[in-house]
C-alpha cells in the first residue's frame, strides 16, 4: 500500500518539523499538518519563513523548499482527515491538572477528541498513527473509540513515538538513530499497515534503523527511554553537590565515568536541572502508570528522578541567596537565558522559572535577557506558577533586550540556559558594570573559572 495523502493533527514542536521533514524527503506525498490554534497555523504560513511559530536551526529553510509543493498547513481538520490515508497524531498531552491522577498521570482528552473526530468523519480505511508520547495501552483505547463511534471503515494504529530533541530537531529527523513503529504484526493488514508506515521513512533512513515492534514495546519503549535519559541528568547532578563538597570537579568526573565505554558521554553533563515538556510529564506517567499496578517499588525508584531534579533547581537558587549575604530582598539580579536549553525558544519546565520563582519569593528583582524567548511568554511561565499576583510579577521582574541592560546594576548574574552568545560577551565590561562584590553564578558549566576570576568574579559553577 503506498501512502498518498497524510493529515497530522498539532502543528506543535513535533508536528511540524516531522511533517516538514516527512514533506521534504517524500515529493510525492501530500502533508497536511492541522491544528485549532488558528495562530499557530498562520505563523505556519506566514510569507516569511523566518516567522514560522517554532524556532529550530535549518526549519524554516525545509519548509521554504516544502510548503506550497506538497505541504500545507491548515485549520480545516474535518478536510484534512477526510482525504488523508494515513492521520499522525501529535497533540499535546500534558500531566493531567484535574481528577483522579492530578499532577501525574497524562491528559488524553486531546487524543480522545482527535480519535472522536477521526471516527466521525472518515469514509474510507485509514491508517492512524500515534505520535504523540501516550501512556502504554492507549492504541486500546483508540481503537475502541475508533470501532465504536465510526462509520464502520477499518483502522489500523500504529505507534511511532518522536524521539527528536528541541534544538537539534531537524538534525535528529533527518538523522535519526533509529525510527520505532509498532503495530498488530501478528495479522496480515497489521503488517500491511507497518509497513505502509515503513515506507515513507525508507526515503530517507537506513533500512536498519527502521524497528518495527508490537505497539505495547512501542509505546513503552518512548516512556523509558525519556525516563533514562533524564535519570542520567539526574544521576550527575546527585554527583555534582557532592562535588561541591569534597573538592572533586563534576566534569571531570563526568569525563571520567563516561569514557567507559558501557556508560558512554552523552546526557552526563551537570546542570540547574532539567526542563523541557516531557521529561517531567513522561516520567510522572510512568511513576502512575507503576502505581496503577501497584508496582510500588518501581514508582518510588522513578520518581527520584524528578524529586532530585527539583532539588537541584531549588539547591541553585538557594546558593544565590545564601551567597549574597543570606538576603537578596531588593538586590536586582540578572538572569541569563530562559529557554529549557539553547537554540530553542521553548520555556516548558525550564529550570530558570523556578529559579526566577525562588528568587521573587525572596523579594529580589530579576531581569531577565533571553536571545529567542518572548517577553510575553516569561510573564506567562511566571504567572502560571500563581505565587503572586500578574502585576507583580511585572512590577518585579523586568526583560530586556540585551545581555548587558540585564547585568548593568546588579548584584548576581546567573547563566540559566547555556547559550553560545554568553560565553562569548564582554565579561569585563559586565563586570566593570556590575555592583561589587560581583557574583557570576554558573548553573551551566559554560563559563571558564579562570578567566572570570582574574576579571575579579566571585564565581560559582555547578559541580566544583
Ligand atoms: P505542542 O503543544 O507544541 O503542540 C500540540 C498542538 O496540538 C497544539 O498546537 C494544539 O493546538 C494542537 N491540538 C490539540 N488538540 C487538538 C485537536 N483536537 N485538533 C487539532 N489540533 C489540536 O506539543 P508538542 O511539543 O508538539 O508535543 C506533542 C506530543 O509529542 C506530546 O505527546 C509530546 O510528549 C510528544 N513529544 C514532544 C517532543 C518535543 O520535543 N516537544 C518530542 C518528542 C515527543
Ligand atoms: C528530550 C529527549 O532528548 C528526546 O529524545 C525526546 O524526544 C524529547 O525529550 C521528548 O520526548 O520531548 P528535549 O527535552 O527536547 O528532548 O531536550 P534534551 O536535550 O533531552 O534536554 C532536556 C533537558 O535536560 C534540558 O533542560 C537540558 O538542558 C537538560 N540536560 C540534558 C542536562 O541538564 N544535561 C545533559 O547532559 C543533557
Amino acid at each position: 500500500m503506498k501512502i498518498k495523502n497524510i493529515c497530522c493533527i498539532g502543528a506543535g514542536y513535533v508536528g511540524g518539523p516531522t511533517m516538514a521533514v516527512i514533506a521534504q524527503k517524500c515529493p510525492e506525498i501530500n502533508v497536511t499538518v492541522v491544528d485549532i490554534n488558528d495562530q499557530r497555523i498562520a505563523a505556519w504560513n506566514d510569507e516569511d519563513v523566518e516567522n514560522i511559530p517554532i524556532y529550530e536551526p535549518g526549519l524554516s529553510a525545509v519548509v521554504q523548499e516544502a510548503r506550497g509543493r506538497n505541504l500545507f498547513f491548515s485549520t480545516d481538520v474535518d478536510a484534512a482527515i477526510d482525504k488523508a490515508d494515513m492521520i499522525f497524531i501529535s497533540v499535546n498531552t500534558p500531566t493531567k491538572t484535574y481528577g483522579i491522577g492530578k499532577g501525574m498521570a497524562a491528559d488524553l482528552k486531546f487524543i480522545e477528541l482527535c480519535a472522536r473526530q477521526i471516527a466521525r468523519v472518515s469514509k474510507d480505511d485509514k491508517i492512524v498513527v500515534e505520535k504523540s508520547t501516550l501512556p502504554v495501552r492507549t492504541a486500546e483505547a483508540l481503537k475502541n473509540i475508533l470501532d465504536n463511534t465510526g462509520n464502520g471503515v477499518n483502522y489500523q494504529i500504529l505507534s511511532n513515538p518522536e524521539f527528536l530533541a528541541e534544538g537539534t530537531a531537524v538534525d535528529d529527523l533527518m538523522n535519526p538513530d533509529r525510527v520505532l513503529i509498532g503495530g498488530d504484526i501478528e495479522t496480515p493488514v497489521g503488517k500491511e499497515a507497518v509497513e505502509a508506515l515503513v515506507d515513507v521513512y525508507a526515503h530517507w533512513v537506513p533500512r536498519e534503523r527502521l524497528l518495527t515492534t508490537n505497539v505495547w514495546s512501542s509505546e513503552l519503549s518512548k516512556l523509558t527511554a525519556n525516563a533514562f535519559l533524564a535519570q542520567r541528568v539526574s544521576s550527575i547532578n546527585a554527583m555534582s553537590e557532592l562535588c561541591e563538597k569534597t573538592g572533586a570537579d563534576v566534569n571531570e568526573v563526568s569525563k571520567a565515568v563516561g569514557m567507559d565505554s558501557r556508560i558512554g558521554s552523552k546526557f552526563l553533563k551537570s546542570s540547574v536541572g532539567f526542563g523541557g515538556s516531557c521529561f517531567q510529564k513522561d516520567i510522572l506517567n510512568l511513576v502512575y502508570i507503576s502505581k496503577s499496578f501497584g508496582l510500588h517499588e518501581v514508582a518510588d525508584y522513578w520518581e527520584q528522578v524528578i524529586l532530585m531534579n527539583d532539588h537541584q533547581k531549588r539547591r541553585f537558587a538557594a546558593k544565590i541567596v545564601q551567597t549574597l549575604f543570606n538576603t537578596v530582598s531588593g538586590k536586582k539580579i540578572a538572569l541569563l537565558g530562559w529557554a529549557f536549553k539553547k537554540d530553542t525558544n521553548d520555556t516548558r519546565e525550564s529550570a530558570a522559572i523556578y529559579v526566577a520563582d525562588y528568587l521573587l519569593n525572596e523579594q529580589a528583582e530579576i531581569v531577565v535577557y533571553d536571545p529567542k524567548v518572548s517577553t510575553e511568554q516569561i510573564y506567562t511561565d511566571l504567572d502560571y506558577l500563581n505565587s503572586r499576583s500578574s502585576e507583580e510579577n511585572r512590577a518585579r521582574a523586568k526583560v530586556v533586550n540585551t545581555p548587558y541592560e540585564a547585568t548593568k546594576d546588579s548584584h548576581a548574574v546567573a547563566i540559566l540556559t547555556e547559550w553560545d552568545e554568553f560565553k562569548d560577551l564582554d565579561w569585563q565590561k559586565v563586570y566593570d558594570e556590575m555592583l561589587k562584590p560581583a557574583f557570576l553564578f554558573d548553573g551551566r558549566r559554560l563559563l571558564q573559572r579562570e578567566t572570570k576570576e582574574a576579571i575579579g568574579f566571585e564565581f560559582y559553577a555547578i559541580g566544583s
